[in-house]
């Protein structure tokens, strides 16, 4: 009987260890299965926030408030074929990243430029997509025209308006030895280009809602009409700009070598500062005539920003970076007042460069001046450059806010300062 009584206890005991067990199993197990689901939907959640960002990045175009919206042309490939005379060689003006470019007429009599997407790829298709977005929304006397475009399975091609002088590139340090230095840019179309690309650029960063930035400024993407005037072209990797004061957007390192900023180049931290620091190193190649980056050049010369950067800012010495094709146009005054625009644009610190809006406001009067003085004849002021003028010549950069004006920038030494904004009291 007491036997039995025992073996019942022990029973009872046994069955209490197993259930507490199994509680404890179950609880344990319990929380492991909560932790991984917390685990896992944080995951998912980080990888959707990526791909969210990702999609934003490249297709967030239809956001862009804009004046108006214009329809593109939709051609077929055969209407293109024909255009250019079946892509005859004859025809190719040019080649870059994205294909070769033809010339071509349509039907009705316009002439146009076809760019024909060499090999399909993310890169290619991508570009193609963000051009055909931006430019059915923005328009500027300054920014070249898309007239249309094909898109068919086998086929990507973009038509443009034809800019008969091509890049300025190729007006500024021609490849071909055949071009002599007489055939490159005078000095009075050089201020004339400068200032229309810089109006592009503006357009772009202050009259558009978010900014666009190019991301992809450089001579070869500035086009001339027949008359020498300029437009900005290929907005393929253009991105849309923060739209808080002194932000960025962080984005995969795009661009040409020479030409981007060093702060984008190290962090990916894009703002509209990067265009203006590109837009800087075309100002450097204008009063030049060399390309950005030439490491056959002397050692120290090799990277144009660099080698200028010193000499923009003196006085005695900024006649040393001048192209020599240009000996003789311009005068002491002109030139100082360029190379120091230059030289905030190529500030290493991206908030101690100017918006374009001042750089466009400090190059309009000099152009205007220049062609006042052309009638007269050619501006014959190179021995100016010789004679004394009462102001030294001195960068004293502050930084700007993202709206400041540009009085802050000042030229000349103590009392004799001259704010960007003043550059016509310039003796
Ligand atoms: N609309 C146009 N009208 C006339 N010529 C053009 C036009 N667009 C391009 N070209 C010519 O084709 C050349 C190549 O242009 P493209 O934009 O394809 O390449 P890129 O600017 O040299 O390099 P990237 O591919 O890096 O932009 C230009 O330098 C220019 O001579
Ligand atoms: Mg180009």
């Amino acid at each position: 009987m007491e036997a039995e009584e025992d073996y019942r206890r022990k029973e009872r005991m046994v069955l209490a260890v197993i259930v507490v067990v199994a509680s404890v199993a179950v609880a344990s197990l319990l929380v492991a299965f909560s932790y991984y689901c917390y685990i896992r939907n944080k995951v998912s959640k980080r990888l959707k926030d990526l791909q969210g960002a990702d999609d934003e990045d490249k297709y967030d175009f239809q956001n862009l408030q804009v004046v108006a919206e214009k329809g593109l042309q939709v051609f077929t490939f055969k209407q293109l074929h024909s255009a250019t005379g079946g892509f005859s060689k004859s025809n190719v003006v040019g080649h870059g990243g994205f294909g070769l470019v033809y010339r071509g007429v349509l039907n009705d009599g316009r002439k146009v430029a076809i760019k024909l997407m060499e090999q399909a790829g993310q890169q290619g298709e991508e570009e193609f997509k963000v051009e055909v977005e931006l430019l059915s929304r923005l328009h500027s006397p300054y920014l070249l025209a898309l007239v249309g475009y094909c898109s068919d399975d086998n086929h990507k091609l973009l038509v443009y308006e034809f800019m008969a002088n091509g890049g300025l590139q190729e007006h500024l340090y021609p490849m071909s030895s055949t071009n002599s230095i007489s055939l490159k840019l005078d000095w009075e179309t050089r201020l004339r280009i400068a200032l229309e690309a810089a109006k592009g650029l503006e357009y772009m960063h202050e009259h558009v809602s978010p900014p666009v930035i190019h991301r992809d400024f450089k001579s070869s993407n500035i086009l001339l009409d027949k008359a020498f005037h300029a437009k900005v072209s290929d907005f393929g990797l253009a991105k849309l700009g923060s739209e808080k004061a002194g932000g960025h957007v962080s984005t995969r390192v795009l661009g040409t070598q020479g030409y981007v900023a060093p702060e984008y180049a190290l962090t990916g931290h894009l703002t509209t500062k990067s265009d203006v620091y590109s837009y800087g190193v075309v100002l450097l190649e204008l009063l030049t005539g060399r390309v950005p980056v030439d490491m056959k050049r002397p050692p120290g010369e090799g990277v144009l920003a660099s080698w200028a950067l010193p000499r923009l800012t003196d006085r005695d010495r900024v006649v040393e970076i001048m192209d020599p094709a240009l000996e003789g146009q311009y005068s002491m005054k002109e030139v100082i007042q360029v190379a120091a625009i230059a030289a905030m644009c190529v500030q290493p610190e991206a908030d101690y460069r100017p918006l374009m809006a001042d750089v466009v406001q400090s190059l309009v009067p000099l152009v205007k001046t220049h062609r006042s003085n052309s009638k007269v004849g050619s501006c014959s002021s190179f021995n100016a450059i010789k004679s004394p003028t009462p102001h030294d010549f001195a960068l004293r950069p502050a930084k700007w806010g993202s709206r400041a004006r540009p009085a802050q920038w000042s030229l000349g030494s103590g009392k004799e300062a001259h704010t960007m904004g003043l550059f016509e009291d310039y003796p």
